[in-house]
């Protein structure tokens, strides 16, 4: 069985392997032309214009470390688009699945786990913005947004990213995350900026300073340092968006 899987339309590429989690094996990856009820963190949607955003998912079987798993989704986002882009394109993680260039969103990222009988799965999903333009993201009113051909003035063919997203994948995946571990600090846009921790229970400000091992990412208040584990958590600028 092919360990690429190209759908036209899809609800959601996360619920099609968590429904499919049994016939697929370790290191699937499943795009969609178009998915229709994307989901996002925090019970949020996924906003798709058809055909514009790259909807994808991964499935990995038992991975090592698998807390660390959207810290490296984003690095692989970030691999593939240099790589595709060309070597001058920033981008950079905002903890913990928001991949940003020209302080834009490009791309989101949802890993989301379950159990087997033999073990434990995450899916991780992934959503790039492809070819939306600034008008569609000023009429959905995401003004964060942005899109690769909107920041670069090019085209990009879809299958070329999934297919260069999920090699990069399957490579973080293999490494521990110790040796992830200083490229994506280096490409965190939060270090030693003031942010706002928001969670269901409220929100909490404090100064961004450091990540620890696992991923976490290590704050400082007038109370000390605590660590915020990327469950359900959004972490923004303190005065605006990064
Ligand atoms: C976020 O930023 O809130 C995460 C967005 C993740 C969206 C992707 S699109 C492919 C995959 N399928 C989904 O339903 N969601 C993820």
């Amino acid at each position: 069985m092919s360990d690429y899987i190209y759908l036209e339309e899809v609800d959601s590429t996360n619920d099609y392997l968590h429904r499919h989690i049994r016939e697929y094996p370790d290191g699937t990856a499943v795009m969609a032309d178009i998915q229709t009820k994307g989901r996002g963190r925090r019970g949020h949607d996924w906003y798709a214009d058809a055909y514009k955003m790259l909807p994808m998912s991964m499935l990995f079987i038992d991975p090592l470390e698998p807390e660390t798993l959207t810290a490296r989704a984003g690095l692989a986002v970030c691999d593939a688009l240099v790589e595709i882009v060309g070597k001058g394109f920033e981008v950079r993680i905002k903890w913990p699945n928001d991949i940003i260039a020209a302080e834009r969103k490009v791309c989101g990222i949802l890993c989301e786990s379950g159990a087997l009988r033999s073990g434990r799965y995450v899916i991780c999903g992934i959503g790039i913005n492809i070819a939306q333009d600034r008008d569609y993201f000023e009429r959905e009113d995401l003004p964060h947004a942005g899109s690769l051909e909107m920041l670069t003035g090019r085209g990009f063919d879809k299958k070329e990213i999934f297919i260069k997203v999920a090699e990069k994948m399957r490579e973080r995946v293999r490494m521990p995350f110790s040796e992830c571990y200083d490229e994506f600090k280096r490409r965190l846009i939060n270090l030693g900026r003031r942010v706002r921790i928001i969670t269901d229970d409220g929100e909490r400000s404090a100064e961004a300073v450091d990540v620890a091992q696992n991923g976490y990412l290590i704050c400082s208040d007038e109370s000390g340092r605590f660590e915020v584990g990327s469950g359900e958590v959004t972490v923004r600028g303190e005065d605006g968006y990064i």
